[in-house]
C-alpha cells in the first residue's frame, strides 16, 4: 500500500462540452483520501455546457474557450494548464479533436472515455449505430489519447449488454452508468 504521508495528488484538468455526469463522478473520485487526481480546472468550449454548474458547485475554477479558431483556443488553454501546472487532462464528453501539436505537450497524460467498445463506432451517434447494426452488446472505454480520433491505447473497457426493447436513449443511460465506474478505475490503474 501506498504511504499517505507526503502523497501528492496529480493535478489534473477536465475537458467537457455538454452534460458533465462525468466531469461530476470525477470530482467525486478526485474528493476521496486516496485518489490519485486532484481537479484544478474545468475546461469547455461551450459556454452553454450544463456541466459548467459543478465549477460553482465544488469551487473548481472554469474556463470557456471559444474554438472559432482551433490553433488560437488550443494556445489559450495551454496557457491555462502551464500556469496552473496541470500534468494530467481527462477529456468527458469533450466534442473537440485536439491537434498533435497540442497533444504532444502532454505525451501519455491526456485520456478519454468514449461511449462504445472501440474500436467499433468510434465519433459521433455510436448508440443509434450499434443499435441499426443490430449489436448484441455495447459498452464503454477509457483509452489515451492520440492524433487520431478514438484511436488510443485502451486502457479499460467495459460491456454492457442491449435488450430488444433498448432506444439510443435507454442505451446511453444503461452505458452512463458503467462510464462512471469505468473512468476511476481507469484513472487508477495508470495513476495509482
Ligand atoms: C459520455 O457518454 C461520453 O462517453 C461521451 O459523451 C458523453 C458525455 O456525457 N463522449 C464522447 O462521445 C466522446 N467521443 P457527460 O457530459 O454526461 O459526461
Amino acid at each position: 500500500m501506498k504511504k499517505l504521508i507526503g502523497w501528492k495528488k496529480t493535478r489534473s484538468a477536465v475537458f467537457i462540452s455538454g452534460a458533465g455526469s462525468n466531469l461530476k463522478n470525477l470530482i467525486k473520485f478526485s474528493h476521496k483520501i486516496k485518489s490519485p487526481i486532484s481537479i484544478e480546472i474545468i475546461i469547455s468550449n461551450n459556454k452553454k455546457a450544463k456541466g459548467l454548474k459543478y465549477s460553482n458547485q465544488y469551487k473548481i475554477k472554469k474556463q470557456i474557450i471559444n474554438f472559432k479558431n482551433h490553433k488560437s483556443a488550443e494556445k489559450k488553454i495551454l496557457k491555462i494548464l502551464l500556469k496552473k501546472k496541470i500534468n494530467f487532462i481527462c477529456l468527458a464528453g469533450f466534442m473537440k479533436i485536439l491537434s498533435s501539436s497540442f497533444i504532444k505537450n502532454f505525451k501519455g497524460k491526456i485520456i478519454n472515455i468514449h461511449p462504445s467498445l472501440l474500436p467499433k463506432y468510434k465519433g459521433l451517434n455510436t448508440h443509434a449505430r450499434a443499435l441499426q447494426n443490430k449489436e448484441k452488446f455495447s459498452g464503454c472505454t477509457v483509452h489515451f489519447v492520440n492524433s487520431k480520433l478514438d484511436s488510443g491505447q485502451t486502457i479499460l473497457q467495459e460491456k454492457v449488454k442491449i435488450a430488444k426493447k433498448d432506444t439510443s436513449f435507454s442505451l446511453r443511460r444503461k452505458i452512463l452508468k458503467k462510464e462512471h465506474k469505468l473512468y476511476p478505475a481507469a484513472i487508477k490503474k495508470i495513476l495509482s
